[in-house]
């Protein structure tokens, strides 16, 4: 019966075949944002941003005192960027909106033609080559006009975010149909108000962290109450925020109680409010502030309260959830007295957690970056399980390194066996992951690392005026997988 044996054949084929491939639909893409790549710091109208000030006000707290002034110069190469995002065969281009380009008061009574015509442009040229814009409102660069009334601690600044959102949505959502809100509020929340390293740089432990956090949950909700109400019927794109999870993993069996906590702290405070059925802060954290703030002798908590309305407002505004992965730490408890480092998030001194890493795991030659690929599998199972069966967009992941060779190993095996964890969550777990995007396009300003740590599918000569991109290896393999749509490369 040799068609029977055929057929067994062919369909165990297909089945291999089929679980190497990526479902119809699921989309691939690289992102970039404003601050990192556009340079042209101060042309035309724009004015400073937080990280045009701190860079040149605290250049020692920058890597070869690096600025972002010309950064890839994408201001001006902003076609050479989508003609290589085209060379990668990209479904979409992840990049961000500068405030301070688009408007340079900060508020909406000034909107630049510059600006304007700049994200035009590249919103244009991307559709006309069919690569989908997926914009960021926010990366990290408030205007500075904005920080000298308090920034991401005043209150107030929902709505100027909120007001800068409508803006966005009027000018470009006839033709983005893709929106994230807020990128990483964890980072210029904690990172900005803790150990002080990013933009504004002020240290602020368990206060201004927390008060920006809610804040941040203030913004995303307005801003996404401001589609919902005024555009989604005539635009119906979709929005969302993205939140920077690394795998909490218990060390020991022991320490899952720990690890748990860890992950509500790290994900929980800023997916909760907005992605749970209750909404508000994980329950299990607000306590544990609650309790540190009274054994301090403070008369209310350090973590600011929601109010019901404030509840209201911000539970259920998405329509997917954003996620950008990159790695992993172990946590256990700590042991009484046992000093805890302010890294990476403040509230590691709040919750007694010590975070490390294990043996086995791989790290690329930057010092934080452990690489551990079924994190991410494990990070979509459990975003699953907290929150439900929600549509999930992976808008980063990539590996960091120090070296500018174009012959990357370590970063195409970091994204086979990422991209292998995704297939698994998408056919085992039956998580929703409706595309991946690759950070970074080409490398860039990495934040305090200035441009000594590269994250690029092309390296970036930045001695060059030209700025020239070459391809490294990560980026022949992306376009195969991108072109096979499948890790049969
Ligand atoms: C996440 C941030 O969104 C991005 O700006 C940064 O460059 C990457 N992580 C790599 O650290």
């Amino acid at each position: 019966m040799w068609w029977l044996k055929a057929a067994v054949i062919s369909l165990s084929v297909c089945a291999v075949l089929g679980g190497r491939h990526f479902p119809p639909g699921f989309m691939f893409g690289a992102a970039s944002a404003a601050y990192q790549v556009e340079g042209a710091w101060n042309i035309s109208d724009k004015s400073l941003s937080i990280w045009d000030y701190f860079a040149h006000t605290y250049p020692e707290k920058i890597v070869g005192n690096a600025t972002g002034d010309v950064a890839c110069d994408s201001y001006n190469k902003w076609k050479t960027d989508i003609e290589i995002a085209s060379e990668l065969g990209l479904h979409f281009y992840r990049f961000s909106i500068s405030w301070t380009r688009l408007m340079p008061t900060g508020f909406p009574n000034y909107i630049s033609e510059d600006g304007k015509r700049y994200y035009n442009d590249l919103i244009n040229l991307l559709l006309e080559k069919r690569i989908q814009p997926v914009v960021t409102i926010y990366h990290f660069d408030l205007p500075q006009s904005l920080q000298d009334l308090g920034g991401w601690t005043n209150p107030l600044v929902a709505d100027w975010f909120a007001n800068y959102a409508r803006v966005v949505f009027s000018l470009f959502g006839d033709r983005v149909k893709i929106w994230i809100t807020l990128n990483e509020p964890i980072t210029f929340c904690d990172i900005a108000y803790n150990v002080g390293t990013q933009a504004p740089g002020y240290i602020s432990p368990g206060v201004g962290n927390y008060i920006c956090n809610k804040n941040t949950m203030l913004a995303h909700a307005k801003a996404y109450r401001v589609y919902d109400k005024e555009f989604r019927s005539k635009q119906k794109g979709k929005v969302s925020i993205t939140n920077e999870i690394f795998w909490l993993e218990a060390d020991t069996e022991r320490d899952e109680e720990a690890a748990e906590k860890a992950r509500q702290l790290m994900a929980g405070m800023y997916c909760h409010p907005i992605f749970s059925k209750q909404g508000g802060w994980p329950p299990v954290i607000e306590r544990i502030i609650a309790e540190k703030s009274k054994q301090e002798g403070l008369p209310y908590s350090r973590l600011p309260t929601f109010t019901e309305e404030e509840i209201e407002l911000v539970k259920g505004t998405y329509d997917f959830m954003g996620f950008n992965y990159y790695t992993a730490r172990t946590v256990r408890e700590a042991k009484p007295g046992e000093e805890i480092g302010p890294w990476p998030f403040t509230g590691a001194s709040d919750i007694d957690i010590i975070l490390g890493e294990r043996r086995d795991w791989k790290q690329a030659d930057v010092w934080w970056f452990y690489i551990y690929p079924e994190g991410i599998r494990k990070q979509l199972a459990w975003l699953k399980e907290e929150y439900g069966d929600i549509e999930i967009l992976i808008t980063e992941n990539g590996c960091a390194s120090s070296s500018p060779y174009q012959y990357d190993e370590v970063r195409v095996e970091y994204y086979k066996d990422h991209l292998e964890q995704i297939l698994l969550s998408i056919n085992e777990d039956r998580v929703r992951v409706m595309g991946y995007s690759v950070w970074a396009l080409m490398d860039n300003f990495e934040w305090n690392d200035g441009y000594s740590v590269k994250f690029g599918m092309y390296d970036v000569d930045f001695r060059d005026p030209n700025r020239t991109r070459t391809p490294r290896a990560s980026a022949e393999y992306y376009a195969s997988v991108v072109k096979s749509h499948s890790l049969d490369v």
